[in-house]
């Protein structure tokens, strides 16, 4: 059993972060679900007495904001600071708590990251080299040639690799592989959950390598302070932000008093990047560890990968409004066993609305209230224990116990399972008790006081429960039966004797024969069939075999690239909208299906005289080809 005394923990820090997000493009509910979540634990923490310190913020350099800025023709800085703002403003409409906000283009963040750089070089850990390798743009990751396979495909996004060749600076991360391996050892909630952690023990045990830590072949990050041709690798940039924010070679006080973290939350895909390369970074300059990093799972949205072309990358804010912050906060705890895969499904929020939410604590509010309010002119005094009431009783201390060891381990969806539980039994009570029929005679007056100061009791404990989560249902009600949301009152009769307010319905009913949802998925391949069409008109287009001869990107375009073709000994240029998909080097000399006929073109100011042939699915996109040797210029029939 928790005592009281002791979750108030007033001398105690807690630190807990998000990863900072790429400001490339808008976040969708993806990546506000971390968000989400650490702002849940931060403000279950600052319940419990802990000084608290949650931080977020944005990851601003590198080549691939670089080149989003170019994209849209923008400045980059201008480009960043509008997406920063974006980002600002979605924390503050989910009412997010987070206690500073750090940018990586600030001037104190870059500083810090050169200092950090620095102690890591005078430490011996940063040398000079020739990098030669593949590079994922939108992972910013080095990949070397035993970790893909020969379409050159980045392991994590499946999108093309980059072939790169720079004169860049080392990290002698090999050095870490043994003290990482006895940090491991030494702290088995180092990384969680324990899958994730076997992931890193695995890697670990193969044993680490060096890794480049600057680039020379763009200039968007922070110079290198000893060799100004370089900008540091926007993983290490990153990185540095968790110390950079706390105070780090500027305010001691402030740093000591909340590092080492207590918990880095993070998507599984960025797991390496905090449970090894981190660490490594931080004995290099001789800091404590993080505590723990937890890596979580990713969401699909109504099954599917998120993805602006399906249709499923919505802000969450379009959610929120439809269903409210509480609802959509609750269902994503509840629902989505954190720590897993999981998926958003607009369908099971609704049935989650109506059957937890406007059903089971909804009618447990109203149905007592209502009583209260017509019985009595405040909340009554208990008298004598029945067996039932001893069970309800005995429940509701179960269930603050199991809160706080299910929300200490980030096991949301069991502490909500627990509280549902006693919200359910809580209305099989009052089935049982029969509060309307002791309401009608007067000799039952004191057992009905019982009754409802039991039930007003269990509500007032669920309210303090919820109230990391259900910010605003929480107040409501603990407002409706003016008690105090303090973690201290969690327990048996604790209700001090007050007037109450049965107020509006908390969660009305989704009629879902009339409701408009907000995901709106797209189309769907029945529905995207083209009407039939005559073998002659078929025969009026001109398909042939042609042999990429060159390819190039189109400046200022991701997606444009210029082909050269030979198409039976012609040569013809044609432009494809297949640059996120192929580099230019991985087409070259490949056969491919184009459209001979179509009437020629310009994309981007660049004649096209053709089209090539692919199979899309979502973001997925693969070229046409032959099975086997065909003269180029041969027809398709
Ligand atoms: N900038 C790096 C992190 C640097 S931290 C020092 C980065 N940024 S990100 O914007 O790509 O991702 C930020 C977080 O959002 C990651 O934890 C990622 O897992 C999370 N998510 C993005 N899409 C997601 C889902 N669809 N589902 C769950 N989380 C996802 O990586």
């Amino acid at each position: 059993m928790y005592l009281i005394e002791e979750v108030k923990n007033l001398s105690k820090t807690f630190y807990v972060t998000t990863p900072i997000y790429y400001v490339n493009s808008d976040p969708h509910i993806g990546s506000a679900y971390t968000t989400i979540v650490a702002d849940v634990v931060a403000r279950y923490k600052r319940m419990m007495g802990y000084d608290t310190f949650f931080l977020t913020g944005t990851d601003e350099h590198g080549q691939k904001i670089m080149r989003a800025a170019k994209e849209k023709g923008m400045d980059t800085k201008k480009f960043v600071d509008d997406l920063a703002q974006r980002f600002i403003q979605l924390w503050k409409d989910l009412e997010i708590s987070n206690d500073l906000f750090i940018r990586t283009t600030d001037d104190y963040h870059v500083k810090t990251v050169q200092d950090f750089f620095q102690k890591m070089y005078d430490n011996g850990d940063i040398y000079p080299g020739k990098y030669e390798g593949w590079y994922c743009v939108h992972d910013e990751t080095f990949w070397t040639e035993k970790d893909i396979g020969p379409d050159k495909l980045c392991p994590v996004c499946h999108r093309p690799l980059e072939h790169v060749e720079e004169e860049n600076y080392f990290f002698r991360l090999s050095k870490y592989t043994k003290p990482l391996l006895d940090h491991f050892k030494d702290h088995p909630d180092f990384v969680e959950p324990d899958f994730r952690r076997n992931e890193m023990l695995r890697i670990l045990e193969e044993g680490l390598e060096d890794i480049s830590v600057s680039r020379t072949s763009f200039d968007w990050g922070i110079p290198l302070p000893f060799d100004k041709k370089h900008v540091i690798y926007v993983w290490f940039d990153a990185l540095i932000n968790y110390v950079s924010a706390i105070g780090y070679g500027r305010d001691n006080e402030k740093f000591n008093r909340y590092w080492p973290a207590d918990v880095h939350f993070v998507g599984k895909e960025i797991n390496r990047f905090h449970s090894l390369i981190w660490p490594a970074m931080l004995m290099s300059v001789g800091l404590p560890l993080p505590k723990k990093i937890f890596a979580h799972g990713w969401l699909t949205v109504n099954g599917e990968k998120i993805s602006k072309s399906k249709g499923n990358a919505v802000d969450p804010r379009l959610l929120v409004n439809a269903y409210g912050l509480d609802a959509v906060k609750y269902y994503l705890l509840r629902d989505i066993t954190f720590g897993n895969d999981g998926d958003f499904s607009e369908d099971n929020l609704i049935v989650r609305i109506n059957a937890d939410l406007a059903n089971d604590l909804g009618n447990l509010v109203h149905r007592t209230l209502s009583m209260v309010k017509q019985n009595f002119a405040e909340i009554p005094d208990p008298s004598e224990e029945e067996k039932i009431d001893v069970d309800l009783k005995d429940l509701l201390l179960k269930t603050i116990d199991d809160y706080f060891s299910y929300m200490d381990s980030f096991k949301f969806t069991e502490a909500l399972i627990s509280i549902w539980n006693l919200v359910k039994f809580s209305n099989k009570y009052i089935d049982m008790t029969e509060p309307w029929l002791l309401a009608r005679d007067p000799a039952k007056k004191e057992r009905l006081g019982t009754v409802l100061y039991n039930l007003v009791d269990v509500i007032r404990n669920i309210s303090i429960m919820i109230s990391p989560i259900m910010v605003k249902t929480s107040k409501s009600l603990i407002d409706r039966i003016n008690q105090d949301l303090d973690v201290e009152m969690l327990g048996w009769h604790k209700t001090k004797k007050a007037k109450i307010e049965v107020g509006e319905p908390l969660f009305p009913r989704i009629d879902t024969k009339v409701w408009k949802k907000v995901i709106k998925m797209a189309e769907t391949e029945e529905s995207q069939r083209k009407e039939e069409i005559s073998i002659e008109d078929f025969a009026k287009i001109d398909l042939r075999v042609a042999r990429i001869k060159k390819a190039e990107r189109i400046p200022k375009s991701e997606k444009l690239v210029k082909l050269l073709l030979d198409v039976g000994g012609e040569e013809r240029q044609i432009v494809a909208g297949i640059g996120l998909v192929y580099t230019p080097e991985s087409l070259i000399g490949r056969e491919i299906i184009i459209i001979y006929n179509l009437k020629p073109t310009k994309l981007m100011g660049v004649e096209s005289n053709g089209m090539l042939l692919a199979a899309k699915d979502g973001e997925k996109l693969r070229i046409l080809t032959v099975d086997g040797f065909v003269e180029t210029g041969a027809k398709i029939s």
